[in-house]
């Protein structure tokens, strides 16, 4: 094909410690994402939480695309997905989500079934013979699910979601993220490319300055690699370091505390200042350590016990816990960059903390929505009440003490990088080695294919 772009954007342009400028500021860059990456590749379009009943629907933006996600059957895969536009003369037909029997445009009042078929034609004897049932019915979109999660693709002939989703699959599946359901739901609107955004939370290697607070408590440095299209973090021990708790090597002299304190003071700062991962649960099975556990027991026993308090409490609850062994914990690291646009930390199991990012514009490097969920696992009828909650000034938002430090970071980058004395970034190889990869497999991936 004549992809002019993929010459002057080649994939290996990009090092393992260099990311061209250009990648968040050019709007020609831009223009390319718009042509080549969303129209096809798979994004997380909702959950199936939020379309449980047949006629339930949402919609989900990006650029200048609007897809109409339905639940049209009781059945596991009785999802369609349609562009959400009218096929008589365009008018949009749907907003926001909602509940309905049929689809029916204001404009004119052409109806469609669930499935997207046309159910009605007002004075369709006026066509005669030239308009059929396909011309008249809503324009399919590929749509698939995985850990609850719904996925929407718009090529025509995409790769399996199964086989996109490739190693991550592979390695997060048990975690049965189909469990859990929405605690909290918040969309902001950043000034920032949907790149910088996601990245800030792709790498642990800025805990160290941007969350001094959690060096007290917790390991900070991770090793970022690639798998597939995707990549993850993990943290590896750590030569002279004994255990994944107590003071950062970063933080010298520190006196020797109790490994229960550690676990607890960590657990609090999460539950407090992210309110996400930790669940209400699992923080008071953490508080419960200083009763459980000797201040002098060791950290593989505190943390047996705290696993243990923690998988009976939801169990009592009724939530249920998945089947999880040592090693498939340890091999799905920490935190995963899903390609392109989500970024999640599910090491807590009960509790995951999702990201989305998506441009706002195909002309407009410098800004994004930006998708904040916290999941969690509930006990039969105790999940909460889903809120959408919609910021269009990401500064209006009460974020606890780490995401407020986060988005301190986060449009400071978008203008700084703009500086003509900036040629370009320089990640980590070690510990940033996803933001690398982003960039390679983003520009493969538009210069790929038809
Ligand atoms: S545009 Fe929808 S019925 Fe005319
Ligand atoms: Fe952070």
């Amino acid at each position: 094909m004549d992809n002019a772009w993929a010459n002057k954007y080649p994939a290996a342009a990009v090092k393992d410690s260099f990311v061209p400028k250009e990648d968040y500021l050019s709007h020609d860059f831009a223009a390319y994402e718009a042509e080549r990456l969303w129209p096809r590749v798979w994004q997380v379009a909702c959950r199936l939480e939020e379309i449980p009943k047949v006629g339930d629907f949402v919609t989900y933006e990006i650029l200048d695309d609007n897809i109409l996600i339905v639940r049209t059957s009781d059945t596991s895969d009785g999802i369609s997905a349609f562009h959400n536009v009218c096929a008589h003369r365009g008018r949009r037909l749907v907003e926001g989500s909602g509940h309905v029997t049929h689809f029916q445009c204001r404009f004119h009042g052409w109806r469609y079934a669930l499935n997207g078929k046309t159910a009605h034609v007002v004075d369709r004897h006026d066509w005669k013979e030239c308009l059929t049932d396909e011309e008249a019915s809503l324009e399919p979109v590929h749509v698939d699910s995985w850990g609850g999660f719904v996925f929407i693709n718009m090529s025509e002939d995409p790769l399996s979601l199964k086989e996109f989703l490739g190693p991550l699959r592979e390695r997060c599946e048990r975690f049965e993220f189909e469990k859990l359901r929405f605690k909290w739901y918040k969309t902001i609107v950043v000034p920032t490319n949907w790149k910088v955004a996601l990245e800030a939370f792709d790498e642990s290697y800025h805990v160290q300055t941007t969350h001094p607070q959690l060096l007290e408590w917790a390991q900070d440095r991770s090793q970022s690699v690639a798998l597939g299209d995707h990549s993850m973090f993990w943290y590896p021990p750590e030569p002279g370091r004994k255990s994944r708790y107590g003071p950062s090597p970063r933080l010298p002299n520190r006196p020797e505390r109790p490994a229960r304190e550690y676990i607890l003071e960590h657990y609090e700062e999460i539950y407090h200042q992210l309110d996400a991962m930790v669940t209400p649960r699992s923080y008071a099975a953490a508080q419960k350590l200083l009763t459980e556990v000797s201040a002098d027991a060791p950290e593989p026993e505190v943390w047996t016990k705290l696993m243990e308090l923690r998988i009976k409490a939801a169990q009592d609850e009724g939530a249920g816990w998945p089947e999880l062994d040592d090693e498939y914990i340890r091999n799905s690291g920490a935190n995963w960059h899903m390609f392109p646009n989500c970024v999640y930390l599910h090491l807590n199991i009960d509790g995951l903390l999702w990201y989305r990012a998506r441009p706002l514009s195909g002309n407009d490097p410098n800004t994004c929505l930006f998708d904040v969920w916290s999941l969690g696992r509930y006990g039969p009828g105790l999940e909460p009440k889903l809120e959408r909650a919609y910021y269009p000034d990401y500064k209006a938002v009460a974020w606890g003490r780490i995401l407020a430090q986060d988005f301190g970071n986060i449009p400071e980058v978008q203008m700084g990088m703009k500086s003509r004395g900036f040629k370009a970034a320089r990640p980590n190889p070690f510990q940033e080695i996803a933001i690398p990869h982003f960039h390679r497999t983003l520009r493969q991936f538009m210069a790929d294919g038809n």
